[in-house]
């Protein structure tokens, strides 16, 4: 028999790969175990969006082979995969699979040959006009299902690596897109979350020749699903239609993560996002106006080459404009191969820390106010588990709220769709009570 143990680093399009290829593994007999010791196949599935995640990797790589290395197969699967390719056979010898995300669908051929005692196996052509998909994706949540709309990125914004890393986008057709989410209801999971790095960039490659906004619809109207959510959509390919399309069904959750990156136009143009602070709160107006209570969180890079005190108020004062929910913040981390690099007034890491510090303590206090205005109110959670710490269960509210709450023993909730009335607020989850 044959044991492998995978680790996963990234996003949720990460996660999602690794229960694809984890399903390819199960299909070839192999089987999971916990701990890297145990297994004949050790698979690390990296991220490489910032250096610390890229350090991780060959710490851990090296790691593993210290301590018990011998007679084992190590594969480096994902983003600094295919960042760094052959090099990593020379940073780790004790390697013999190198994979991109474009590359899985080879995966059981190149599994073949590492098997087969082949040294320095490499999956790195970019060329792809598919996405990832297999039948047997062996999924990790029993409620909450992530699917696959669309792969890669053509925007080339100055500081990313994603471009390089997952090629050139593609877009699954609608009919497949939906016959997954058909078969995951059927399953039973409450809810799907529609991936995509620009997963509002959608362009159905099938003849219906749909947006995202009409796949968005079609997937929410899934007889027997309870929750649809997507992510990450980019500011600007974002439409009115997708908030109308909100606004008509229930079941799409009233919450969108819309990446910002900077408050000043000028510091956007030389990040080369394709929108203007102005854009940007455009399509906040049009996602407050909803006639849902739609939460709007977002990501922001500070310390981007030549951000002056001036551009980073900028910023700051967008976090009063709009009014985030939660905003996910990072200094910014140059990366290989990345336009960026070239850009004049790199600014010193204890700059960049002081910067994150002040934005995070302002976004805090944005947060205690937003989320003490919710005391009272009955929100419906999804039950994802219990805290034996606390005592409490953990539900995820439509908008993507953290809500703990207390309930009687015994009773196993997980899963459930239950209402909660909120009792108190903290910068960064709710207490209620069951009803
Ligand atoms: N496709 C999404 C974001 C994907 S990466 C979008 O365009 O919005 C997730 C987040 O990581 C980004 O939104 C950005 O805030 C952050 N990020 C990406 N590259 C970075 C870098 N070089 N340094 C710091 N943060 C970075
Ligand atoms: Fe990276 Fe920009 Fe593509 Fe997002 S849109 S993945 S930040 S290049
Ligand atoms: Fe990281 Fe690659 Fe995702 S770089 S954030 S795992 S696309």
């Amino acid at each position: 028999m044959k044991r492998f143990y995978i680790e996963t680093f990234g996003c949720q399009m990460n996660v999602h790969d690794s229960e694809k290829v984890v399903g390819t593994l199960l299909a070839r007999g192999y089987q999971p175990v916990d701990s890297a010791a145990e297994a004949d196949l050790v698979l690390y599935n990296t991220c490489s969006i910032r250096d610390k995640a890229e350090q991780k990797v060959f710490s851990r790589l090296q790691q593993f082979k210290r301590e018990n290395g011998q007679g084992k197969l190590f594969g480096v699967l994902g983003c600094v995969a295919q960042q760094e390719g052959e090099r990593i056979f020379e940073r780790a010898p004790h390697v013999s699979l190198v994979c991109g995300s474009a590359s899985y669908n080879r995966l059981p051929e190149l599994l073949r040959e590492v098997e087969n005692g082949g040294r320095r196996v490499t999956g790195l052509s970019l060329e792809t006009e598919e996405t990832f998909e297999t039948p047997v994706t062996r999924r990790d949540n029993p409620h909450r299902a992530y699917l696959t709309v669309i792969e890669g990125c053509d925007k080339s914004c100055a500081y990313c690596v994603v471009p390089f890393t997952r090629g050139h986008e593609r877009s699954r057709a609608s009919e497949s897109v939906l016959a997954e989410a058909r078969e995951l209801a059927q399953a039973g999971y409450s809810e799907i979350q529609l991936l995509g790095q620009n997963v509002n960039s959608y362009r159905d490659p099938s003849p219906a020749g749909w947006d995202f906004a009409a796949l968005l619809d079609a997937a929410g109207r899934t007889p027997g699903l309870r929750r649809v959510r997507f992510t990450t959509s980019h500011p600007r390919d974002f439409s009115p239609r997708i908030v109308d399309a909100i606004d008509r069904n229930p079941v799409l959750c009233n919450h969108v993560h819309l990446p910002v990156q900077s408050g000043s136009t000028r510091v956007l143009e030389r990040m080369r996002r394709q929108y203007t602070r102005e854009d940007y709160l455009e399509r906040v107006a049009w996602i407050k106006g909803s006639r849902r209570d739609i939460a709007l969180s977002t990501d922001i890079i500070v310390g981007f080459p030549g951000e002056t005190e001036s551009d980073f108020g900028e910023t700051l004062s967008l976090l009063d404009e709009a009014g985030f929910d939660s905003v996910f913040s990072f200094k910014y981390s140059a990366r290989p191969n990345t336009p960026a690099l070239a850009l004049s007034g790199h600014i010193p890491d204890p700059e960049k820390g002081r910067r994150l510090a002040i934005l995070q303590e302002r976004q805090r206090a944005i947060q205690i106010r937003r989320n003490a205005a919710l005391i009272g109110r009955v929100e419906e959670v999804l039950v994802e588990g219990f805290n034996a710490a606390t005592g409490q269960w953990i539900g995820r509210t439509a908008q993507n709220r953290i809500l703990n709450f207390a309930a009687r023993d015994g009773a196993t909730l997980a899963g459930a769709c239950l209402p909660v009335r909120v009792t108190r607020a903290g910068p960064n989850s709710l207490v209620g009570d069951l009803i």
